[in-house]
Formats: structure tokens, C-alpha cells, sequence
């Protein structure tokens, strides 16, 4: 297996970026936590979890889209060219493009999780084995640049699951435009999903078995014991809402009570009932899932959607 960054120099920039970024969310009017920290080994597993449970219908929804289209999505990459994907987890719906994707070249992996890809990564070898496993651990927060050879490559970007939801409009926004600057790209692959009844989009965020709360609230778990902070995670409680206007769900960590916490040296006050701000998923339309593209250089070629319109795996093309 090649392609994977060097590790050890992850680590310091991380423990720092991750002290960094919660010091500064903390400390804001309205306090708020990055949601690439969900992601820890755990927080990974976690999330694994959430794709099967009763309520989170968007993985299902796009695996059966990825399944019935799957022909036409890995015909889109080159033979002998990169399937790279953002976000890339645990890799499960990719499996169904990897296996009719025989001319495939190289799968790229893209995560912040650094032992689950690399976990992954192995497993997927196993698995493929004539097919070249390349991962790469990045935050795609920021801009992602390809390493040689890889950058040379034709390829095509994928980024399933509504991951891009996850990233303020600002984010999404640049995220695509630096796609679209990838050497040798030709089309890129997203998984968006929709607007819908309010009450199905919150069930979703707010299982019945609190596996999302877990989820969420690893994030404190992680600061404690990455951090050396000492939140009492019985002290705050989930709480998922539908924000019509901004077309998104929201996550939050709500404090039971007055507290302090202690985080690097700092001490951080919370009142009863503020609010931590840890994710937003946004829900799309098929008019802004158009006006993001176009921002952005990319033409929507195709848009696949299922039987109920609920999720839309959507295929762009550089604009020209
Ligand atoms: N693609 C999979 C997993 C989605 S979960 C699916 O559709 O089911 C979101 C994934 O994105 C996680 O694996 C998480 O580790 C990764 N991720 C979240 N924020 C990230 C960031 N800023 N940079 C890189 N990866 C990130
Ligand atoms: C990864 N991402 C698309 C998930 C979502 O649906 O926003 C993360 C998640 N957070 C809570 N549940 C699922």
C-alpha cells in the first residue's frame, strides 16, 4: 500500500488544532465545536452504528441509488484512473462501485480518522486485491492537494453520505471549487441529501437508542481525554432541531446547569441550558443543489434520486 501521509507529523498539529479550534468555540458568544472532532476512533465506529439504524434512512436511501446506478457511476472513471473519495469512513458504499469497477486503477480514501482509514485501507486490500489502495489522511477543511503520483492521475472525486452538509455553505463552496481544480479530474460524484417532512429529518438526528447522542457527545469524551478537560458528559443532553430557514438540522450539547470546565490551563463557564453548537446537516432542493454547483464551475450532468426523492446522488462535470 502506498500513497499515505507521513504520521507522527500529523499528530502534534492535530492535538494542536484540536486545542486550538475548541479554545476558540468555547470561548465564543455562542459556543461551538467543530464537527471533524466527532471523528475519533469511536466516534467513527459510532457513526458506523448510526448508518443502521431505523431512523437514519440516508445511507440506505443512497446505497440503493449507488446499486441501482452503479454501471453508469464507475463507467465515469477512466480506465486505469482514481476513484478518490472525501470522507471515506468505512468504505462500505464505495464497495459497490469498487466491485464493478475493474478498470479502476486506484482508490483514494480521503479521512481525518486516521486508524479507521487505515484500518479500512487494509481491509479494502484484502478485499481488491489487484486493485492499488492509496489512503491519504487530510482534513478536507481545508484545501486537499494530491500527492505525486496520484495528482497526475485522471480521477473522479466522490464524496457520499451528505458529508457536504456537514460544512458551512462557505466550506461546501470552496470544497468544490478545489475539486474542480484537481489535475486530471472529470466528474465528481456528491451525495446530497434532501428536504423533507420535518419530523423524518428529525428522528433521524435523534434515535430512539441514543446512538446519535452518544455520537455527539464523544466529542467531549475526546477533549477529556485528549484534552485533559474534565466535562461530566451526564451534564449536558442532546438535542437535534429543524431549522427551516437555513434548510438544515442542528446539533447541540445543552448544559443541565450552571458549570466550569477546565480545558489547557483555561476554565469555561456554562449557564443552564446554553447551548454547544457541534454539527449542522443541511438538506438540499434540486434549485440549490443546481446554484451550488454553478458557484462553484461544475454543471450538474445527472442527478439520481430514489422512488421517494428523499436523497440525490449527484454527478458534476467540469463547467467549461
Ligand atoms: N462516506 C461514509 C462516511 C460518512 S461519515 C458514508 O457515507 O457513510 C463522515 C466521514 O467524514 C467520517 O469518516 C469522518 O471521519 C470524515 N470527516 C469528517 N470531517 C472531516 C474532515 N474535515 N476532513 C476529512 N474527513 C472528515
Ligand atoms: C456524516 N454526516 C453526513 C452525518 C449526517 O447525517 O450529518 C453525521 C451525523 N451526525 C449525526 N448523525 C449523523
Amino acid at each position: 500500500m502506498d500513497g499515505t501521509l507521513g504520521i507522527s507529523e500529523v499528530d502534534q498539529k492535530e492535538f494542536d488544532a484540536l486545542i486550538a479550534d475548541a479554545l476558540t468555540g468555547l470561548t465564543a458568544p455562542q459556543k461551538s465545536l467543530s464537527p471533524k472532532w466527532l471523528y475519533d476512533h469511536h466516534g467513527s465506529a459510532l457513526f458506523e452504528q448510526i448508518t443502521n439504524l431505523p431512523e437514519y434512512y440516508p445511507t440506505r436511501t443512497e446505497a440503493g441509488i449507488l446499486r441501482n446506478h452503479a454501471a453508469a457511476l464507475s463507467g465515469l472513471v477512466p480506465h486505469d484512473g482514481a476513484l478518490v473519495e472525501l470522507g471515506s469512513g468505512a468504505s462500505i458504499k464505495t464497495r459497490t462501485l469498487l466491485d464493478v469497477g475493474s478498470h479502476f486503477g486506484t482508490y483514494v480514501p480521503i479521512d481525518i480518522s486516521r486508524d479507521f482509514l487505515m484500518q479500512t485501507a487494509d481491509d479494502l486490500q484484502n478485499r481488491y486485491p489487484a486493485l492499488k489502495i492509496a489512503p491519504l489522511v487530510a482534513d478536507f477543511s481545508a484545501p486537499v492537494t494530491m500527492p505525486d503520483p496520484l495528482a497526475q492521475i485522471p480521477k473522479v472525486g466522490f464524496f457520499p453520505g451528505s458529508t457536504i452538509g456537514n460544512l458551512t455553505p462557505e466550506r461546501a463552496k470552496a470544497l468544490l471549487a478545489g475539486v474542480r481544480a484537481w489535475d486530471g479530474i472529470t466528474a465528481f460524484i456528491v451525495g446530497m441529501d434532501m428536504v423533507k417532512d420535518t419530523k423524518e429529518l428529525v428522528a433521524a438526528y435523534d434515535d430512539a437508542q441514543g446512538v446519535t447522542a452518544k455520537f455527539i457527545k464523544n466529542i467531549l469524551v475526546r477533549l477529556n481525554r485528549e484534552a485533559g478537560a474534565n466535562f461530566d458528559t451526564e451534564a449536558f443532553r442532546y438535542q437535534a432541531s429543524w431549522d427551516s430557514e437555513l434548510a438544515r438540522i442542528d446539533m447541540h450539547l445543552v448544559s443541565a446547569h450552571d458549570q466550569h470546565i477546565r480545558l489547557a490551563g483555561h476554565t469555561i463557564a456554562f449557564q443552564a441550558e446554553e447551548a454547544i453548537h457541534i454539527s449542522a446537516a443541511r438538506k438540499y432542493t434540486p434549485e440549490s443543489v443546481r446554484e451550488l454547483a454553478q458557484s462553484t464551475g461544475w454543471d450538474v450532468a445527472i442527478r439520481y434520486t430514489d422512488a421517494d426523492a428523499r436523497f440525490s446522488v449527484v454527478v458534476l462535470t467540469p463547467c467549461m
